[in-house]
């Protein structure tokens, strides 16, 4: 099967400068779900029509599978699907899809397909209770035998309810021949798509249909706002599919996955949280209110609690983490870690049961197993031009409000007594501390307010 992309539309109404089929659902251009829901078909070849937005869209959208066809100017859907001919395998089938339609499913589609086989013409059509502005579906005795245009219809046709969702599927050759004899006689001079319909009853090929599974299938984005009611519709499906394989979702209608989330046994996630790219959960791990989680592993057990930014990191096993924590890119944190409020962590790998519980930046930074990091350490990682490393071995202690100046080593079992600034390597189980004398000034006196003059 061939399947041609139809993506060349400008969306004037999203009133945007980004091409309309790259306007992000759940993360991912409108445009790159169309594509890979036709990928799930795995057919021969994929064409996608693009005009407005040009090249921009072509660079947007990755894939050595894809061929793209040019349309300019924009001329109608029959146009357009005339530009994908010189791609397509004339020897099977073609389904066409619009980029602007992100939610059809794969069975939807192979249904009509299965449908269509190889020498019928087959229409995805829906029942809408307001069919107006789409093209309606003429039956005579049951059997499809046109698609009139809603401007190109009377007031007896704009009656039927039975609408072209624009999804069709057509033997290729037959399709080739209707696409070259289409005319643009019509309310909107253009060349339709769906005159291929009454040329292929005259051609007497055989026309039937398919339902999608749900309304939500066909929906296009055209605004801002039906932008919106469809990420809300995909959320809901992923937080329906996610509640079905087990985990506890505090509401679902509060939850945004932009990628892919998967978890394991008795997960439970709290309102607000957004999870991006890949994202793995173990089982039993709980995920507290507005969290923020990006390609991150979070190991069985561990507690992610509210307001904690994640990305590109592995938490260990029954780890506890925030609240308000910031993990950023790198960070490694193994078994029952803790990770406290307005702490910050970058390039760090912190082993079982260390803790660095508040108010603390960590970056390029080892640390061993079981240290304490006191409130408020920071590690001097930059100079204004190199990064460097901190060492921080097992067992050690960090007192508060330290200042670890990269490159520098904390031995095994060394204690840092608070207030240091580290600037040497600092010996296995000895206190080491920096700190000027504590002084008293006996004769000081707090100054005191001069009165006011008078005036
Ligand atoms: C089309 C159908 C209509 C159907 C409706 C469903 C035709 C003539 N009409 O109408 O029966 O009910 O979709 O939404 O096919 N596009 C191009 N190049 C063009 C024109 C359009 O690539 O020259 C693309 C658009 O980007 C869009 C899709 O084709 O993805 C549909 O175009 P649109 O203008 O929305 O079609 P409608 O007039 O709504
Ligand atoms: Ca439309």
């Amino acid at each position: 099967m061939n399947v041609v992309i139809l993506a060349a539309g400008m969306g004037k109404r999203m009133r945007s400068d980004l091409p309309k089929v790259l306007h992000p659902l759940a993360g991912k251009p409108l445009l790159a779900h169309v594509v890979d829901c036709a990928r799930s078909l795995g057919p021969g070849r994929i064409v996608v029509v693009y005009g407005h937005g040009g090249e921009t869209v072509v660079r947007a959208i990755k894939g050595d599978d894809l061929r793209w066809a040019l349309q300019e100017p924009q001329l109608g859907t029959g146009h357009a699907v005339m530009q994908a001919l010189p791609h397509l395998d004339p020897e099977v089938p073609t389904l066409v899809l619009y980029g602007d339609v992100p939610l059809t499913t794969h069975e939807t589609l192979a249904r009509l397909v299965g449908a269509a086989g190889a020498d019928k013409l087959g229409l995805l059509t829906v029942e809408l209770a307001d069919p107006s502005g789409y093209g309606r579906i003429v039956r005579d005795g049951g059997r499809i035998v046109r698609v009139i245009e809603h401007k190109d219809a009377d007031a007896a046709t704009r009656e039927i309810r039975e609408v072209n969702t624009g999804i069709l599927v057509a033997p290729t050759a037959a399709l080739a021949r209707w696409l070259g004899a289409l005319s643009n006689d019509n309310a909107q001079k253009e060349y339709y798509l769906t005159d291929v319909v009454a040329a292929a009853v005259h051609d007497r090929v055989a026309v039937v249909s398919a339902q999608p599974a749900d309304v939500s299938e066909t929906l296009g984005v055209n605004s801002k706002r039906q932008l919106a009611e469809l990420e809300r519709l995909f959320q809901n499906r992923v937080a329906t599919k996610l509640m079905d394989d087990g985990v506890s979702l505090a509401d679902p209608a509060r939850l945004d996955v932009r990628g892919d989330l998967l978890c394991g046994r008795d997960v439970s996630i709290d309102v607000n949280c957004v999870f991006e790219g890949r994202v793995v959960i173990d089982d039993g791990a709980s995920v507290g209110a507005n969290c923020v989680i990006r390609d991150t592993h979070i190991g069985a057990g561990a507690q992610i609690l509210p307001f904690t930014l994640i990305e590109d990191s592995s938490i260990g096993a029954r780890a506890r983490i925030g609240p308000y924590a910031r993990l950023r890119p790198g960070t490694d944190l193994g078994e029952e870690t803790h990770v406290g409020n307005f702490v910050e962590m970058k390039n760090t790998r912190m082993a079982a049961r260390s803790k660095a519980n508040h108010l603390s930046y960590l970056g390029d930074t080892v640390v061993g197993e079981r240290v304490n990091i006191g409130a408020g350490t920071i590690t001097c990682n930059y100079d204004g031009a190199n990064k460097y490393q901190t060492v921080i071995e097992d067992d050690a202690f960090i007192g508060s409000d330290t200042q670890l100046v990269a490159p520098v080593r904390v031995g095994r079992g060394a204690t840092l007594g608070a207030g240091t600034t580290l600037t040497r390597d600092a010996p296995e189980h000895k206190l080491t501390m920096s700190r000027t004398q504590q002084t008293t000034v006996e004769s000081w006196k707090r100054p005191v307010k001069k009165p006011a003059a008078k005036s």
